[in-house]
Order: structure tokens, then sequence, then C-alpha cells
């Protein structure tokens, strides 16, 4: 049995339903009842709901399992604290293997989403489990809430500057990658750089866009005082907006771009192209 925590969000599915085509039994871990469903339709043969926080629920998620794949909720401000209980369980229930998923570049102090899985990665040393640490870049699904805006009226409207850097990646192949590792032998202390291969700015990506949608296609910035009255519209945290923005402010600055390599050779097969991610979404929304 594998357990996955976090995992009724985007990355859980991706992940059972990556499993579940390997035929690997998952226990989902997911917080609230409603989200049940969502997590059986990706293929989980059991659903356990409760909070991370909640010691008993822990013991009861773990029993009987072989692995663990540690999913960190979405900008949460104890990322840390979350990962020591969910840790000190697996190592309570002698896990065979711990696999956690960080992020690409966790050494950035400036993004403290970053920062804190590098924090969550270090305790994972000091566990004595084995484990595997999965750094995914950002996801090419990311573009999904900016969806209507690019067929509608022909704008990709980002709240970080058109000429801002970024090396995309598949969540459907970060699933896979997870599986692999979950499922195959050999993967125990390594440190994975997940990175499809295209890095592009936006205005590149908007060009990728334009082809794909047979009509012009211009990247803007959304300034970030009306991502803020819409984030806060949305009733996200005042945590996650900081931290999201944060995100934005260090994206334009620095860009987050990597390499296809490591995750090329896991896959034995090419990552999926931004170019081929956008046709897809014209056939299936539900990506
Ligand atoms: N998006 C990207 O491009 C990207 C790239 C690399 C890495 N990542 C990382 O991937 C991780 C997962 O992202 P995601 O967007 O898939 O996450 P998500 O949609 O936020 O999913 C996380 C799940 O965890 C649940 N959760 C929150 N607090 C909980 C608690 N106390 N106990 C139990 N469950 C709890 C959430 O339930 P509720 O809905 O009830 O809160 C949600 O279903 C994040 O840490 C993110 O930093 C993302």
């Amino acid at each position: 049995m594998i357990l996955v925590t976090g995992a009724a969000g985007k990355t859980g599915r991706a992940v059972i339903r990556a499993l579940k085509r390997r035929e690997a039994a998952v226990r989902a871990l997911v917080h609230r009842p409603e989200q049940i469903r969502a997590v059986r339709e990706a293929g989980a043969a059991e659903v356990i709901v409760g909070d991370l926080f909640d010691a008993v629920l822990l013991t009861q998620a773990m029993a009987d399992v072989r692995a663990v794949y540690h999913i960190p909720p979405n900008m949460h401000p104890q990322e840390i604290a979350m990962g020591e209980r969910v840790l000190q369980a697996a190592r309570d229930a002698e896990v065979a293997l711990f696999v956690y998923h960080s992020v690409l570049h966790p050494q950035t102090e400036k993004m403290p989403h970053h920062w804190q899985k590098l924090r969550v990665e270090e305790r994972i040393f000091e566990s004595g489990l084995d484990f595997v640490i999965l750094q995914p870049t950002v996801y090419m699904q990311n573009i999904m809430p900016y969806w209507r805006d690019i067929v509608e009226k022909g704008v990709y409207r980002v709240p970080y500057a058109p000429s801002t850097r970024l090396t995309w990646v598949d969540l459907a192949d970060v699933g896979e990658a997870a599986a692999i590792v979950l499922t195959e032998p050999g993967h125990a202390g390594a440190i994975y750089e997940l990175c499809g291969p295209d890095t592009l700015t936006q205005d590149q990506v908007a060009l990728i866009l334009s082809r794909v949608l047979k009509r012009p296609v211009r990247a803007e910035k959304m300034p970030l005082e009306e991502w803020e009255a819409r984030a806060r519209a949305a009733g996200l945290s005042d945590y996650a907006r900081e931290t999201l923005k944060r995100m934005f402010l260090y994206y334009e600055a620095y860009g987050l771009w990597g390499n296809a390599n490591v995750l090329r050779w896991l896959l034995g097969r090419s990552p999926t192209r931004l170019e081929v991610f956008v046709s897809g979404l014209l056939t299936d929304k539900a990506r």
C-alpha cells in the first residue's frame, strides 16, 4: 500500500492516476469528506479523511504502508511542522520509503514556500528513512486559470513581466516520475529535479498559444495590485497572498529554470513540450 498525502489537490490526483496505471494500491489522505470522490475517481483504493496535524489519524493512515508520498499543501504557513509530523509517523510505522514532493530550487530563501521545503528536506536526511526527493518546476497546468482570457480576448495576462523566464513541466510527467520512484527499485537516496524541455519567456509562451489557437495572443503583465484584489476576493489567505506575491517578484527578477535531462532519463522518453500540452487543452480540458 502507498499512502499519498495532500491527495485531493491537482498534484495528488496526478500521482494517484499514474500509480493506478501501474496497478499500485493507493491510500489517499484527504482533508475534507467532499474530496473523497475526486481521489476515488483518480483511482485510490482506500481513502482516509482528516488533518495532517492529527497524530491518531496519521498512525491509522500509515498502517501496512510500504511507501509514503508526502505532498505539502500549497502555500501553507506550517509546512515544516506538517512535514515533521508526517515524517515522524512514517518513522514510527517503519515505512520502507519516504518520497517527498518538494520544488525546483528549494534553496531560494526569498520564496518562503521553497525555503520551507528545504527545511523539510533537511529533516528527511536526518530521519534515517530511505527517501527520494522530487523537485518539480512550474506546472504547465498553471496556465489553465488564464485559459479563458487567452481564448476569448487573445491576452495571456500574468502577474509578472512578459520577459520572465520559466521552465515548465507537465504535471502528468511529474505524476509518472512519482509513480516510477514509488514502484521501481533503485531510487532510494535520490534527489531529482523535474523539468520539461521548454525554458521560455512569457512572450514566447504567448507565441506558442498563438500558433496553437491560430489567432494572435499577447503576453501582458497584470499589476500586482490588481492580482492582490482578485486574490483577496477569491478568499486567499494573507499568508498565501504574501507568499505568492514574493514568488511573482522572484520569478520576474531571476526566473525559475532548470534542465530536462533528469526527467528524460527517469521517464525513458522526452518530457512533454509546452506546445503539445497546450494543443491537448483544446481537446481535453480535464488535464
Ligand atoms: N503548482 C506548481 O507549479 C508547483 C510546482 C512545484 C511544486 N509545487 C508544490 O506542490 C504542492 C502541492 O500543490 P497542489 O497545488 O497540488 O496543492 P493543493 O491543491 O493545495 O492540494 C493540497 C491538498 O492538501 C490539503 N490540505 C491542506 N491542509 C491540510 C491539512 N492540514 N491536513 C490535510 N490535508 C490538508 C488541501 O485540502 P483543502 O482544500 O481542504 O485545503 C488540498 O486538497 C505544493 O506544496 C506546491 O508548492 C507546485
